[in-house]
């Protein structure tokens, strides 16, 4: 059986929908940012702020690597950074069935507005960083996603019938995804 991995965009709704998702399939569910956070006993702001974002990337690639040791079958949402580096990508087609929830930058921006938690969204201009990083980013996303889901105007249970619909592929066994 294989892991369903959540990529996205901060604020694209990898969390909500993995937590709705992991009651429905009846499935653990982790998330490499909270993993890393107990790890290295410090939020990811503090790690960005007194180690740096390349510190921070090397962590998320120790995750994954980490995680195909685990027993499979998970629900992981990763960070919206982390399908940037070419050897995440290969490791997250390695771990699972890699689910891209694409959001509109509008969505984001609304959503996110007061964020306090999130290091690279910080100080002026937010709205410019999301448009930037965004577009820097679209093509990662798809390239390392197996299925890919429009996530505006949805509710989380809408979300998680798409990704359930395409994992049962019509034959309703959540244990043949990705064979
Ligand atoms: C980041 C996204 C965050 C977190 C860190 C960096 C990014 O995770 O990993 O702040 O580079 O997009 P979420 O996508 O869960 O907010």
């Amino acid at each position: 059986m294989k892991n369903i991995i959540l990529t996205g965009f901060m604020g694209c709704g990898k969390t909500s929908v993995g937590i709705r998702l992991s009651y429905r399939v009846r499935r653990t569910m982790t998330d490499t940012d909270r993993k890393i956070e107990r790890l290295y006993r410090m939020s990811v702001s503090e790690i960005f702020e007194k180690m740096g974002e390349e510190a921070f990337r090397d962590m998320e690639t120790h995750c994954l690597e980490k995680l195909l040791d685990e027993p499979q079958g998970q629900i992981i949402a990763v960070g919206g950074g982390l399908p940037i580096r070419s050897r995440n990508r290969e490791l997250l087609k390695r771990l699972g069935w890699v689910v891209y929830l694409r959001v509109k930058p509008e969505t984001i921006c609304s959503r996110l507005a007061t964020d306090t938690t999130r290091p690279l969204l910080q100080g002026e201009d937010r709205e410019e960083k999301v448009r930037a990083l965004m577009s820097a980013r679209g093509s990662f996303y798809e390239s390392a996603a197996d299925i890919m889901i429009d996530v505006d105007g949805k509710t989380v249970d809408e979300i998680v019938d798409e990704i359930v619909g395409n994992i049962e592929g019509g034959d309703g066994n959540y244990e043949t995804i990705g064979d």
